[in-house]
């Protein structure tokens, strides 16, 4: 795995320059196994308070306090509960998950063990897209090794190769995935409706109680985190809260493993301190913008409103994003130049969360297919000005009775472009042609390695119901 030159060792403590390739070589860091031993002498409720103290926020997206988090599944009624990794990484624009699981495994499976003993879980699960095979075999691996060493006492481990959807990495529906069903969002969080919950849930009905099972029924209050999230802990607690505060800016602590890919010289990814402005991600990591180009604007997958060039300068923080009207994500990060057309660049996206929703919120599933086909129509010279405003007119609706944030995204991003780029949509109208009739293709990863990014080829043809057509369907 190359990294860029934006930090170097010894600073780097989620994603190794030299890969773990065994138990022994991550035992030989200085806290490979010590972060279990310290969570043991600390107790759950000052693990807790250290990962709180530290201000570590959860890497899946969201920036949610792991702490906060933590102590909100252990203070929910239940005598079952569960923890999940959540290593479904389909956010277009991010490989950082799966760098890290292939170059440090055991780090990420010490965390787990930690918030499984802190929480009290009586099972662990990993979910992954089933077409991680790599990712997989590395987990299986160190889980093994780690079970015969001792290090996962008392807690089982299980793997579950979950369907392609970006919906797996769903915290809500990623639950749904491990208890054998298809990636449609439930609706209460998991800290209130846990794996295999047995108590009744807003109407439905309650699973059985397991045979021999004589307890109440219960929600099995489940915690979700990510697996970059769940990478950080051994060393927080081994080093300790102040030396985690030490990287990073106030509101958010620590380093973070970015993702830069799209219109750059060498897409990459690189473990980085938060508070590193965001133009100097695209030079030392991605190698800047190709020859004589500029970059117009750049995406945090495809979660939050655009960043456009004016706010390149913006510092690798959940406040400085949120300063200019965005948000950081799971720090992957999509560069455009002015080659593109950002017509072309909404369709994309917009198209990929339509095809996406799962169709249980019917505002969601029209909304977002009703966007993307005048989008489309905008995209191929046949709009008018009626088709933009009708466009304003579904993202105020999109969201309506939302289950899940995908909607959001919808809204969030394509009314963000809509407002950045308005020129763009002007020059495409009443049959005038593209002038810049590049095709975008969006970076959905299928891998990331020696400054080469590999797209799913495959996601153009994905039709709403989650079949594949043989050619694109736009
Ligand atoms: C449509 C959608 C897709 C998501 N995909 C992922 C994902 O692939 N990996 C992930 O960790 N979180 C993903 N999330 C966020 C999770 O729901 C959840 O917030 C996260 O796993 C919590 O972990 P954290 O607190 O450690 O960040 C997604 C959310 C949405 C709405
Ligand atoms: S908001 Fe969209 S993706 Fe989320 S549950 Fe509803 S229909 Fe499905």
């Amino acid at each position: 795995m190359a990294h860029g030159d934006v930090m170097e060792p010894p600073q780097q403590f989620l994603l190794p320059a030299r890969p773990a390739r065994s138990l022994d070589e991550y035992l030989a860091t200085d806290w490979g196994g010590l972060g279990l031993a310290r969570a043991a002498e600390l107790g759950p409720e000052h693990t807790v308070d250290e990962i709180a103290r530290a201000g570590l926020r959860g890497r899946g997206g969201a920036g949610f306090p792991t702490g906060r988090k933590w102590s909100g599944v252990r203070a929910q009624p239940g005598t079952d509960r569960y923890v999940v990794a959540n290593a479904g990484e389909g956010e277009p624009g991010t490989f950082k998950d799966r760098a890290i699981l292939r170059a440090n495994p055991y780090q990420f499976i010490e965390g787990l063990m930690i918030a499984a003993a802190t929480i009290d879980a009586a099972e662990a699960f990993v979910g992954f897209k089933a077409s991680f095979t790599e990712e997989i075999e590395c987990v299986t691996r160190a889980v093994q090794e780690m079970q015969d060493a001792g290090l996962c006492q008392g807690c089982q481990v299980t793997i579950v190769r979950g369907p392609e959807e970006y919906l797996l990495g769903e915290e809500k529906a990623l639950l749904e995935v491990i208890e054998g069903k298809d990636p449609l969002p439930r609706v209460l969080p998991p800290f209130e409706h846990g794996l295999f919950a047995t108590a009744p849930q807003l109407g439905w009905q309650a699973t059985e109680l397991e045979a021999g099972h004589a307890g109440l029924h219960e929600s099995n209050p489940t915690l979700v985190n990510n697996v970059e999230t769940l990478t950080n802990i051994a060393p927080i607690l081994v080093r300790g809260a102040d030396w985690f505060r030490s990287f990073g800016t106030a509101e958010s602590p620590g380093n973070v493993v970015c993702t830069i890919v799209g219109d750059v010289q060498r897409p990459d990814v690189a473990e980085v301190e938060l508070g590193t402005p965001l133009r100097t991600v695209i030079d030392a990591v991605g190698g800047g913008p190709l020859e004589g180009r500029t970059i117009k604007a750049v995406f945090s997958g495809v979660s939050n409103p655009v960043v456009v060039a004016s706010d390149l300068d913006v510092s690798l923080s959940y406040e400085a994003f949120a300063a200019i009207g965005s948000g950081m994500g799971a720090a992957g990060f999509i560069a455009v130049d002015d080659t593109a057309c950002m017509v072309d660049v909404a369709r994309a996206f917009s198209r990929f969360l339509y095809v996406e929703s799962c169709g249980q919120c019917p505002a969601c599933k029209r909304g977002s297919g009703e966007i993307t086909e005048l989008l489309e129509r905008i995209d191929g010279g046949r709009g008018t000005i009626r088709d933009v405003e009708a466009i304003g007119g579904w993202l105020r609706t999109v969201t309506d009775g939302n289950r899940c944030y995908l909607a959001v995204e919808e809204q969030a991003i394509v009314a963000s472009i809509l407002r950045a780029f308005p020129n763009e949509f002007e020059e495409h109208l009443d049959g005038a042609g593209c002038p810049r009739p590049r095709r975008f293709m969006l970076p959905k990863l299928v891998d990331l390695r020696d400054g080469r990014a590999v797209y799913d080829e495959r996601q153009p043809f994905k039709r709403s119901d989650w079949t594949y057509g043989s050619r694109a369907e736009q």
